[in-house]
């Protein structure tokens, strides 16, 4: 890297990034949960559906996904004659650990005749094993397309479940996993906060347990909630996800103020990635994540029933 100019090394270290991004002719894609720094320099910015599109879409060779395994896999399961690049291979999303493939497997032989939905917060061979996936934008409606007198088998997020149960009337037997993240906040942290901003409306993620849920104004995914933020006229609001979302929320609402409902919302894994490890990614085209082709198969079908659905 040269640093003999008078540009900071940041500045330096994207001009390098984009260099590369051209020679390479790849497309960076970073989840709304990514350092600011890392959205910044990102072809797309959005939630897990959205980058899950463009994974799909696009006419680029490389991709670099700036976001976590399973959104990596999820690209590459879409598109497996790309290289998908993941700059931190140790990025993991713990939601997704508690839901690995034998215990799945287990819990089938108790409920033979289950009509599986794979949050897409699960890893690929989670997702083989599945009837459908969806993502926190429309995992209502993919339940809705499900025949009433099913029963659902809905994993890995017992909260998503549960916000998925109310809003369908289906038969859904939550898996007993949780967001960490997500999960920490409680009714105490949002009514503290609330006081303190009796004006804001309160946005939350699905994935935040179901009494905080039921203070919200809006429940959504991170996309949702940034659309909901950025239509609406209220001034002020309250936030129940993920911190790295207030980097897009007050880039795009500059006249408007923005709350956590609680600071400890961080996601370690989101916050692996760094401008360094995306260089080394497209000079290196590594960490490549590659699914294998019996396990692709099977859990690209659960995610095409999903986009056929949406
Ligand atoms: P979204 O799909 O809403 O972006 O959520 C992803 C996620 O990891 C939530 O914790
Ligand atoms: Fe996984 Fe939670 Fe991090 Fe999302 S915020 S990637 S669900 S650990």
């Amino acid at each position: 890297m040269d640093n003999t100019t008078d540009n900071p090394p940041e500045e330096n270290l994207i001009k390098e990034i984009l260099a590369w991004k051209k020679k390479r002719g790849a497309l960076i894609l970073a989840h709304v949960y990514q350092p600011g720094e890392i959205q910044d320099i990102a072809d797309f910015t959005g939630d897990s559906l959205f980058l899950s599109q463009q994974a799909a879409k696009t006419q680029a060779k490389v991709i670099v996904f700036c976001g976590v395994q399973f959104m990596a896999e999820t690209a590459s399961i879409l598109s497996p004659e790309k290289i998908v690049l993941l700059p931190e291979i140790k990025a993991g999303c713990p939601l997704a650990d508690m839901a690995p493939i034998e215990k799945v497997k287990k819990k089938l032989k108790e409920l033979p005749k289950v009509v599986i939905i794979s949050y897409v917060n699960s890893y690929a061979a989670t997702k083989s094993l599945s009837d459908y996936c969806c993502t926190s934008a429309n995992a209502v409606q993919v339940a809705q397309a499900i025949p009433t007198e099913k029963d659902i088998l809905f994993l890995p997020d017992m909260n998503l479940a549960d916000f998925t149960a109310r809003k369908t009337n289906r038969n859904i037997i939550p898996w007993q996993g949780y967001c960490q993240v997500h999960n920490i906040l409680t009714k105490e942290d949002v009514i503290k906060v609330k006081k303190l901003h009796p004006k804001a409306l309160l946005l939350v993620h699905p994935e935040c347990r179901p009494e905080v849920c039921n203070l919200a104004d809006y429940i959504g995914s991170t996309r949702g909630i940034i659309k909901f933020a950025s239509n609406n006229p209220a001034k002020e609001y309250i936030i129940g996800t993920e911190l790295g979302i207030f980097h897009p929320l007050k880039k795009n609402n500059p006249n408007k103020q923005f709350f956590p409902a609680s600071k400890k919302m961080i996601c370690k894994d989101m916050k692996l990635i760094t401008l360094e490890k995306v260089l080394y990614s497209l000079q290196n085209l590594k960490p490549r994540i590659i699914v294998p082709e019996n396990i692709r198969k099977k859990s690209l079908k659960a995610l095409n029933r999903m986009i056929e659905i949406v």
